[in-house]
């Protein structure tokens, strides 16, 4: 048994906003066999990380680097703006600890080459944030598909929208900081088909739009060509909403999950409709941030593979690039298929 098998497992998150401490901290602090040990702000935040850290006795760091440097941390959660994914897991990486970071975990796939060949050379675990594919609702919506109730898989519709406004300083709203709606709502709408199919798309295609005044796409609507007639239409916006649905379509049915996203302590309703009927469930409800860690502390423990793989981030990253060079074109098809070699 190695050590990092029996012992807690110390994390430091860099950034203390309002998500980070309202969400993030508070599931690391609550998951059995983890600690939140430090946080770090940039040097003029100092006083957000500390007061940020005081509510859990953890220590408040100078700055990211000083936290990255820490002997007394085993795994990084970063929450930054997109532009800063791959530099500081990268960082993180080199320094020993194991990573979990927000989506995109990159903007293209190279970003992910470099995380994945920093992960390898410091034999440590890597993991993209996609949270909701740790509620239950999201494995009880893939029993159903397997158990053949809805039939085979042909379309998947997702939409994840809610309505920004245009004040300053949101990072959403800032291209230089990788701001837009397609590396922020739009990273989960196009995961999920592909969760689902189990594989990239062969080809997308975009339309972007964008509030008056503003330079970063702020609506989409997507379609994913998933081969043999199978398809995903994806709509994500931050301008209009609230949405965070997605449905199944199968040969025989539909699947649809109400709230896939934006799940903050309310039960989960899917809906199941055949030619037999209409029928409900309700999965009870859970915090998904905290089911994230728990497996991500696990992967970490047992050496195993994580439930988001690098393969699924090299797709993400090479799909919303795609949607992004489509859109730039007017709606030209843009090739995504893995790669022969892409292992799963
Ligand atoms: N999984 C989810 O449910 C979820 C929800 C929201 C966001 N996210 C992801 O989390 C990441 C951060 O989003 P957020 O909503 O938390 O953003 P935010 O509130 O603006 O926080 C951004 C964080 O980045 C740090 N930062 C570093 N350089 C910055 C700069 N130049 N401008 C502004 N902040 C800077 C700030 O830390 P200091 O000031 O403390 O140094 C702050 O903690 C994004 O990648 C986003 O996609 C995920």
């Amino acid at each position: 048994m190695t050590e990092q098998t029996t012992r807690t497992l110390r994390w430091g998150v860099l950034g203390a906003t309002s998500y980070i401490a309202g969400h993030l901290m508070p599931a690391i602090a609550a998951t059995p066999g983890c600690a939140l040990t430090a946080v770090a702000s940039r040097p003029h935040r100092r006083a957000q990380a500390e007061a940020a850290a005081r509510p859990f006795g953890a220590t408040a760091h100078a700055d990211y680097a000083a936290l990255v440097a820490d002997p007394g941390i085993d795994a990084v959660y970063i929450a930054l703006p997109n532009t800063d994914h791959v530099e500081w897991t990268v960082r993180a990486l080199e320094a020993g600890k194991h990573v979990l970071v927000e989506k995109p975990m990159a903007m293209d796939e190279e970003g992910c080459a470099r995380v994945e060949q920093a992960a390898r050379a410091a034999s440590r675990t890597v993991m993209e944030a996609f949270m909701y594919r740790f509620h239950p609702q999201q494995r009880r919506a893939a029993e159903i598909l397997a158990s053949g109730e809805i039939g085979e898989l042909r379309v998947v519709r997702a939409s994840f929208a809610f309505a920004i406004g245009t004040g300053s300083g949101n990072i959403r709203l800032e291209p230089s900081l990788g701001g837009g709606a397609t590396w922020d709502v739009g990273p989960y709408a196009i995961d999920a088909p592909m969760l689902f199919f189990g594989q990239a798309p062969q080809e997308v295609s975009a339309r972007f739009s964008s509030r008056p005044g503003l330079t970063v796409d702020t609506s989409a609507v997507a379609t994913m060509d998933f081969g043999d007639g199978r398809a995903a239409v994806v709509d994500y916006s931050i301008d209009y909403g609230p949405r965070a649905a997605y449905e199944l379509q199968g040969t025989h049915g539909t699947l649809s999950v109400r709230n896939a996203w934006a799940m903050s302590g309310e039960d989960g309703h899917l809906t199941v409709l055949t030619a037999d009927g209409v029928r409900e469930e309700t999965v009870p409800a859970a915090d998904h941030y905290q089911e994230q860690v728990a497996a991500f502390a696990r992967a970490v423990r047992d050496g195993g593979s994580t439930a988001v793989t690098l393969t699924d981030s090299r797709r993400a990253a090479r799909v919303g690039a795609a949607l992004a060079a489509s859109a730039a074109s007017q709606g030209r098809p843009v090739t995504t298929a893995d790669s022969p070699k892409t292992p799963r």
